[in-house]
């Protein structure tokens, strides 16, 4: 497997290639030891690194869009003239290379240079204060600092841990297969040498905003010009008896997936209550791990209120098929030691729980600072809050979604760290509205589910493909109007639905 990784990709681009040798505007070599990706946009020919900056994605298998590329599992995309990631979630540039002609050859052999540094608007305020260190948080800073922010940036976080890469807590991670150090987004060196000012344990009590600071529970206050609120969301807490036990958990930080991971090595027998998405891929992490794993869900079908029944009974097969035993339209009544006892009047043992029931937006600070919520932090198309100065990203924020024309709040990684960007240019006095239209993925064992749009009700659900073959692509639609578009292994239609609804055209 070493030795396969280690042989380089297609022909070698320092002897050249011919334009005929182009499959779908784009050829896989190498220069080197190193995997080059020539496209074709248009008349330029580009030269990339060939994988996503991200978890190492084919950029060969994504889709060229005008003078980028985008990585088909997760849908980042890079600029092909400077190597910029310029969507989430990828972070890190990627190499460019100097493409040349010679004889009708085109001829690849050495990187450009990186291109030269941005600079902020000179008018940009001086003092960002970002509470959060999660994902909207941490991209916002890095964002300013791509932009060429040079003021003051000052990170709160009530985490005891450097920003984490959390859709990783619930799947390699928790199943074993992912080493501690690819959790962090950034080693800790990352915030002194970008003089990002990381403050971790420190918990923000409240904000005044007619005077514009910020004050944490220890007491001391912080000032700033403008403010950014990504407090992200916390894991509803079953209100039965027994759930505060230390054998019974929830995931949402790198602290409680550790917690997991510690039970689970003397574990044999767990119990998840609910089949949410990290409900789901709990279960499937622990049956990497060995653990019998009992999946306890009010619901008949799995998923089906996001995903409908077929998607559903997918999932539900998808994960018998591991070993998981499913009690659904059932729910945990109490927890007595090992023993869970179940609304049905059944019991179940079981040295480990995991409570995966949904989550709630944190949103304490924002009401006590006065701003306007609504099931959600309330902004503009600009992420600006109700309070001028103050902005909201991630799993807090309701903002005007221009796809489906209504004020939306979701839960998805991708979008709170597109959203920390936007909002981070914004702060600095960019004035972009944010446009991306969400996506999510999840993964159970070795299945990937591609999510696009946002649906919560539908009149119709289009199949295109096999669901049960693994080969889908389902579309949701209201009075014709596809909402949203979920897919498995269909990687370049999702990136063309996304693709489309951005541009308002038919999906
Ligand atoms: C285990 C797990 C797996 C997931 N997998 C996926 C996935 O596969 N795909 C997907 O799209 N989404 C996934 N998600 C959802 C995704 O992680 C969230 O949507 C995303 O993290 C939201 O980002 P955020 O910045 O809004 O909040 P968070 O990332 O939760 O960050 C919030 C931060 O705010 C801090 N904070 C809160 N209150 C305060 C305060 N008063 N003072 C100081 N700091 C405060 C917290 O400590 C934390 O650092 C997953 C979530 C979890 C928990
Ligand atoms: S691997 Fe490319 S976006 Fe995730």
């Amino acid at each position: 497997m070493a030795d396969d990784q280690k042989t380089p990709s297609g022909p070698d681009l320092t002897q050249g290639v011919t334009s005929g040798d182009f499959k779908n505007d784009m050829l896989l070599g190498h220069v080197g030891d190193q995997d080059v990706l020539l496209v074709k946009s248009g008349t330029d020919i580009f030269a990339i690194d060939a994988y996503c900056s991200h978890y190492h994605g084919p950029l060969a298998d994504g889709l060229v869009v005008g003078a980028s590329v985008c990585c088909p599992w997760h849908h980042a995309c890079f600029d092909l003239r400077t190597g910029e990631a310029t969507r989430a979630p990828a972070l890190s540039p990627l190499a460019v290379w100097k493409v040349e002609q010679e004889g009708g050859r085109i001829v690849v052999r050495a990187k450009k240079d990186q291109p030269p540094a941005k600079r902020a608007p000179a008018d940009a305020p001086r003092r960002m204060v970002i509470v959060g260190g999660g994902a909207a948080g941490f991209a916002a800073a890095e964002m300013l600092r791509r932009e060429g922010f040079g003021g003051e940036i000052t990170m709160l976080s009530s985490d005891d841990a450097p920003p984490v890469d959390r859709p990783n807590l619930s799947k390699d991670y928790l199943a074993g297969n992912a080493p501690e150090d690819w959790v962090p987004l950034r080693p800790a060196s990352y915030y002194p040498d970008l003089a990002i000012n990381l403050q971790l344990k420190a918990n923000v009590a409240s904000i005044d905003a007619r005077a514009s600071h910020v004050a944490l529970a220890d007491g001391k206050t912080l000032p700033y010009d403008r403010l950014l609120l990504a407090t992200g969301a916390e894991p509803v807490k079953l209100p039965i008896s027994g759930a505060s036990q230390p054998h019974v958990h929830t995931l949402r930080s790198f602290a409680d997936s550790r917690a997991i991971i510690a039970n689970a090595e003397n574990a044999r027998r767990a119990i998840v209550i609910g089949a949410s998405f990290i409900g789901l891929e709990v279960a499937a992490s622990l049956r990497a791990r060995d653990i019998e794993v009992h999946v306890v869900a009010p619901e008949q079908r799995p998923m089906e209120r996001i995903l409908g029944p077929d998607m559903g009974d997918f999932v539900r097969a998808l994960h018998e098929e591991h070993g998981v035993i499913f009690h659904l339209g059932d729910t945990v009544a109490s927890i007595d030691g090992k023993r869970a006892t179940l609304k049905s009047g059944g019991t179940l043992e079981a040295d480990l729980v995991v409570v995966g029931v949904g989550v709630r937006p944190r949103l304490a600070l924002a009401e006590q600072a006065g701003l306007k919520i609504d099931r959600g932090v309330i902004v503009n198309a600009q992420l600006e809050t109700s309070v001028p100065g103050i902005y909201a990203a991630g799993d807090i924020a309701r903002w005007p979604d221009p796809h489906s024309s209504e004020a939306i709040r979701v839960e998805h990684w991708v979008v709170a760290e597109r959203q920390g960007q936007t909002a981070a240019r914004n702060m600095m006095g960019l004035h972009e509205p944010f446009y991306a239209v969400p996506f999510f993925w999840s993964q159970h064992y070795d299945v990937p589910i591609n999510y696009v749009g946002h649906a919560e009700k539908w009149d119709e659900i289009a199949i295109d493909g096999d669901v049960k073959g693994r080969d889908c692509v389902l579309r949701y639609k209201s009075g014709g109007r596809v909402l949203a578009v979920a897919s498995i292994y269909r990687d370049v239609d999702s990136l063309k639905a996304e693709l489309a609804m951005e541009r308002s055209e038919k999906v």
